[in-house]
C-alpha cells in the first residue's frame, strides 16, 4: 500500500501522514527531511554563498555521507547523516530558507528519488512531499493533496519555530512561505502540482484530526 501525501509547505501533511501511517500500522517517510538533510550537508560544507549551490561538491559529499532513515519508534523513521539524527538541526528557519534551492537541482532530485523508491520496495507506506504522487508514485493507488491558506499556514509554522527560535516573527515566516512557494510551484523539476487522480482536501476548517479522519475514511 503506497499512501501519498503532497501540499505546500506548513500544510499539515507530515502530521497527518503521521496519524495515518499509526492508523494503518505502516511506516511514514517525511520526504522534506531529505531535502532537509541535504540542505544541512550543503551548509555544513559552505556550499551555499549567495543563494546559489557548489553542486559538484555536494554531490561529492552526498557520496562520502550516507543519508538514510533510522527507527525511532514502531513505524517512526527519522533522517539521519551517517546514522546520527539531525532532526532538530533541519528544523531551523535557516534551512528552511535555502532548502528550496537545493531541492530545485536536477541531480538532488535523482538522488532523493532512488532512496524513496527503496525504501517504498518491499513495505507499504505514507510519504508526504510535493512531487511523491506526481513523480515518485505516479501509480500509487491514495493520492491525497492538501492545501491551505498561506495566512494559516504561516500561523501554524511560526507557533512550531517560536518554540526554538525566540525571535523569529510572523511576517518573515509568512514571507519565507511564500518565496518557496513560489520556488516549489515554478521550478522546471518535479514542482509542485496537484497529482493526476489526487484527492484534494482543504484543511483551512479542518483540525488536524479531521483532515487524517478524513483520508482513512477514503481508504478504508
Ligand atoms: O515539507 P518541508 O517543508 O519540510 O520541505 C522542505 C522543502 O523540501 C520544500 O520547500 C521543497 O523545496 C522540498 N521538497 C521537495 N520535494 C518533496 C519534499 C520537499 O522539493 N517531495
Amino acid at each position: 500500500m503506497i499512501i501519498t501525501i503532497d501540499g505546500p509547505s506548513s500544510s499539515g501533511k507530515s502530521t497527518v501522514a503521521k496519524l495515518v501511517s499509526k492508523f494503518f500500522s505502516i511506516v511514514h517517510i517525511d520526504s522534506g527531511s531529505i531535502y532537509r538533510a541535504i540542505t544541512l550537508l550543503a551548509m555544513d560544507n559552505n556550499l551555499i554563498h549567495k543563494k546559489k549551490v557548489n553542486i559538484q561538491y555536494l554531490l561529492k559529499c552526498l557520496e562520502e555521507n550516507k543519508i538514510s532513515f533510522k527507527k525511532k519508534e514502531k513505524n517512526i523513521f527519522k533522517i539521519c547523516i551517517n546514522d546520527n539524527f539531525i532532526e532538530k538541526r533541519i528544523r531551523t528557519s535557516e534551512i528552511s530558507n535555502n532548502v528550496s534551492i537545493v531541492a530545485a537541482i536536477k541531480e538532488v532530485r535523482d538522488y532523493v528519488l532512488k532512496l524513496q523508491r527503496k525504501i517504498a520496495k518491499n513495505q507499504s507506506v505514507v510519504m508526504d512531499g510535493r512531487d511523491i504522487g506526481s513523480v515518485v508514485f505516479p501509480n500509487a493507488k491514495y493520492k491525497f493533496f492538501l492545501e491551505a491558506s498561506l495566512k494559516n499556514r504561516s500561523e501554524r509554522r511560526w507557533n512550531d519555530l517560536k518554540k526554538n527560535e525566540k525571535n523569529i516573527s510572523l511576517a518573515n515566516v509568512k514571507k519565507d512561505l511564500s518565496i518557496r512557494d513560489i520556488l516549489d510551484t515554478n521550478r522546471e523539476h518535479s514542482p509542485l502540482v496537484v497529482p493526476k487522480n489526487s484527492i484534494i482536501i482543504n484543511s483551512d476548517n479542518l483540525s488536524i484530526d479531521q483532515v487524517a479522519d478524513k483520508i482513512i475514511k477514503l481508504i478504508n
